[in-house]
């Protein structure tokens, strides 16, 4: 396989021809939003990391990228069993995230506290990224800034200086994923210890915490909402194996909640997504954790239910457009409360198009389930709202086209593949 680029093209479209139960077992990748962030992490220090799991998606590829731009190396090893993404850190590294890489996601922000931690300064072109309502990034400025950083922002930069960082006590005003790992990253290489209260305790964060300790770091309490970090002057290379992707793994068990059926979702992990699958229970599907992975069963039309998004170990936005989704199709009335992104109900308009019953009020949504969606074109405007479509139409009549599939393969690899495993009818065309 090449090395990852980031040529995907816009053209491409998921069609789904509905109506068939899914079977089998289907294998979770390694988590996107853990893979990211723990590549950014390699700009912390000199030397050759080798990051096992990582998914070949989209984002994956434009880190790899950004990552380039700083002068790093990044291939594929592909002489093991499974791919490997190899990292080679130089000794001295450009601090320099480009407008042409960050405007095309988010995730980027997080080289941030890497750079300045090892540079002293950095230079990250304002980020872009979903379309889901603004996504301010106030709260890792200040923290950074509690840390001793000085930012000014010119010609669509931010221009961040830190010759010293120092260690403080920085209380997240919210949980914020992104902010917990910008200060993570800078505070491991600040004098002396820094404490983050209100940290976001998604298992990424879990899985990033791991790799900076093997990398020499101190952090304790990972997992948890307080972090604690003293400082080491020196840090080397790692190795690692990312975790599984809770969100993908949510996405394959939704669609068995639509299309019914009985899969394993091999590698998932029970024990990152328990509010998910109780939820899921409540709704009438059997699903367990089972010695590799989750397993489930879904024979008859599912239950509504009452659905609110929150910090982990809540029920994560992200899979809240599969429980819209899903709801879509269930017996009764359920109502989707969003409380992290306030625009997140963008493809509520593409489900209706699909004959779904569907009333949004702010960041309210009453989903009342009909009996069959009916096939038609859609749009997908972000990466969960486009696998949301492409699993609605495994239960509709006819035929879905899912167009913008380039936004899918930001976050999945080859969607359409894994889910035809099932038995499902989906191909990109
Ligand atoms: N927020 C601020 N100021 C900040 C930072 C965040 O107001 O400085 C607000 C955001 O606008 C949002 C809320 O706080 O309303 C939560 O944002 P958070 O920082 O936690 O999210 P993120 O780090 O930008 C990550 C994931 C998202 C996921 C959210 C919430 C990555 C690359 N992205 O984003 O995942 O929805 O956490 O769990 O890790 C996806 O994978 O498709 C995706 C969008």
């Amino acid at each position: 396989m090449p090395a990852p680029t980031t040529t995907e093209s816009t053209e491409l479209n998921l069609v789904v021809n509905g109506g068939r139960p899914l079977e089998g077992t289907i294998r979770v990748g390694g988590a996107k939003n853990s893979a990211l962030k723990l590549m950014a992490a390699t700009l912390l220090a000199e030397g050759t990391y080798r990051l096992a799991n990582v998914p070949r998606i989209t984002d994956v590829a434009l880190m790899s990228d950004l990552l380039r731009a700083t002068g790093s190396e990044v291939r594929w090893d592909e002489s093991g069993a499974r791919p490997v993404l190899v990292v080679d850190v130089p000794a001295v590294i450009e601090p320099v995230a480009p407008y042409e890489l960050v405007e095309q996601f988010r995730a980027s922000i997080v080289v941030l506290g890497p750079m300045l931690a090892r540079c002293g300064e950095a230079r990250v072109a304002l980020p872009g990224g979903d379309d889901f309502g603004p996504r301010p990034i106030d709260m890792h400025v200040r923290g950074l800034a509690e840390l001793g950083a000085e930012f000014e922002t010119r010609h669509g930069y931010i221009h961040a200086s830190a010759p010293n960082l120092l260690g403080a006590r920085v209380l997240l005003e919210f949980p914020s994923v992104g902010a917990t790992e910008n200060l993570l990253m800078a505070a491991v290489r600040a004098k002396g210890v820094t404490v983050i209260d209100n940290a976001a305790r998604e298992p990424e964060i879990a899985d990033l915490c791991e790799l900076l300790n093997k990398m020499g770091s101190r952090i304790e309490g990972s997992g948890s909402s307080t972090l604690t970090i003293e400082g080491v002057e020196e840090l080397h290379s790692a190795d690692h194996t990312v975790i599984a992707d809770r969100i993908e793994a949510a996405t394959y068990l939704a669609a068995l909640g639509i299309a019914g059926g009985e899969i394993t979702v091999e590698g998932a992990r029970h024990d990152h997504m328990v509010m998910l699958c109780q939820k899921f229970g409540e709704m009438g599907m059997r699903i367990s954790p089972d010695a590799d992975g989750i397993w489930a069963f879904s024979g008859r039309r599912l239950r509504s239910s009452d659905c609110s998004t929150l910090p982990y170990p809540g029920l994560a936005t992200d899979f809240k457009p599969f429980l819209v989704a899903l709801l879509a199709t269930t017996e009764g009335v359920g109502i989707v409360t969003e409380n992290l992104f306030s625009g997140r109900f963008r493809y509520v308009d593409e489900l209706r198009r699909m004959g779904a019953d569907i009333r949004t009020d702010s960041h309210h949504a009453v989903v009342r389930g009909v009996e069959r969606l009916s096939g038609a074109p859609v749009r997908a405007h972000d990466i969960r709202a486009g696998a949301a479509l492409v699993i609605a139409g495994l239960a509709a009549d006819g035929q879905t086209t899912v167009s913008e599939a380039h936004h899918v393969a930001r976050g999945y690899d080859d969607i359409a593949g894994k889910l035809r495993g099932l038995g499902a009818d989906v191909v990109l065309a």
